[in-house]
């Protein structure tokens, strides 16, 4: 496997969105700046949902318009809705990411709609994507078990999946949103996925709450997989997702793939040092294994 993997770097989203200290905008926007500089293609800035459910983010206008966007990165902002849509239209965000998930009862804690009344939410807001020359990424979560519903049928997930993709997302994360999932049942999962969509337009997304991630994306990699979601320093998890803890460390995904002869672009000391600096802030240990090895070298 001699390839190039994208790295989706959601540690300013994902890893900060559950952060329980209130982090100063001023960091956050040092946070992107550093990950802008590493090589990363894609860096999740923020998102526009609302304040009242993730109040960690209700600076996400003043985040997206402090930061220093570099030519030939993306900088996707999660939206819940047109509200969301509009907001983040309006600092200029050039591409967006909705999500739902392939549990029910996951999505009705996290948005307070069902899987269908999500996509009826959604269907304005790729309309007019398409219109005003916007990208738009889709999620699922739950796709390996949900906290409230258990097991997720495969079937739900490729459902789900394919109805993103139909309406225009250009690529659909597949979110293993509470970490259960393990490298047989996730490269079975992703091989039925691949059968409705193409496997190209697919990402793949672990948080690591059983210590799995890095195992799932390997055989997630030998499925064809070339896209992985990963954040910085391993922060993360979701506010309505009881259990979950942080995402896949970015700097241990790219130790692993660099060892397998595959092609990020990242500079993993220049990654390393971001993920100890966030770290700092954060008054805590890195989450990345990759990121402490490093340190004592
Ligand atoms: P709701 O309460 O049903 O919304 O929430 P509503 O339309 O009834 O509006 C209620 C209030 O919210 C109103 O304000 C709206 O203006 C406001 P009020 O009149 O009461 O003052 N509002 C907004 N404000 C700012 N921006 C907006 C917005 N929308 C409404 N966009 C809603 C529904 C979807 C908005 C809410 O449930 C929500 O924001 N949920 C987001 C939860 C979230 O961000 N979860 C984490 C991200 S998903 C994740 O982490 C998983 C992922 O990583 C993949 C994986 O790991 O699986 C992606
Ligand atoms: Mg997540």
């Amino acid at each position: 496997m001699n390839d190039f993997v994208r790295i989706v770097e959601v540690g300013p989203r994902d890893g900060l969105q559950n952060e329980k200290q209130l982090i100063a905008t001023a960091d956050k926007i040092e946070l992107i700046n550093r990950l802008s500089a590493t090589g990363l293609r894609s860096i999740e800035a923020t998102s526009f949902v609302s304040p009242k459910w993730v109040p960690q983010l209700a600076d996400a206008a003043d985040v997206f318009t402090g930061i220093q966007r570099r030519p030939g990165v993306s900088y996707p902002v999660l939206v819940p809705n047109e509200q969301g849509y509009e907001r983040a239209l309006a600092v200029g965000v050039e591409e967006v990411a909705v999500f739902t998930a392939a549990s029910e009862q996951f999505n009705l804690k996290n948005t307070n709609a069902g899987i269908d009344e999500s996509m009826r939410r959604f269907a304005p807001i790729l309309t007019r994507a398409q219109a005003d020359g916007i990208k738009v990424r889709g999620y699922v979560s739950t796709v390996l078990g949900c906290p409230y519903q258990g097991e997720v049928p495969v079937a739900e997930v490729v459902r789900v999946a394919r109805q993103l993709h139909a309406m225009g997302c250009y690529e659909v994360s597949l979110g293993d949103t509470i970490g259960a999932g393990t490298p047989r049942k996730a490269a079975a999962m992703l091989r039925a996925v691949a059968a409705a969509v193409p496997m190209a337009a697919l990402a793949v997304h672990f948080h690591d709450t059983y210590g799995q991630a890095l195992a799932n994306i390997a055989s997630c990699l030998e499925e064809g997989v070339r896209v992985v979601d990963a954040a910085v320093a391993g922060t993360g998890g979701c506010p309505y997702a009881r259990g979950a803890s942080g995402n896949v460390a970015s700097e241990d995904v790219v130790y692993m793939l660099h060892g397998m002869g595959m092609v990020t672009g990242v500079d993993l000391p220049a990654l390393a040092a971001t993920g100890r600096w966030l770290s700092e802030r954060l008054g805590r240990d890195t989450g990345s294994k990759t990121g402490k090895a490093l340190a004592a070298t």
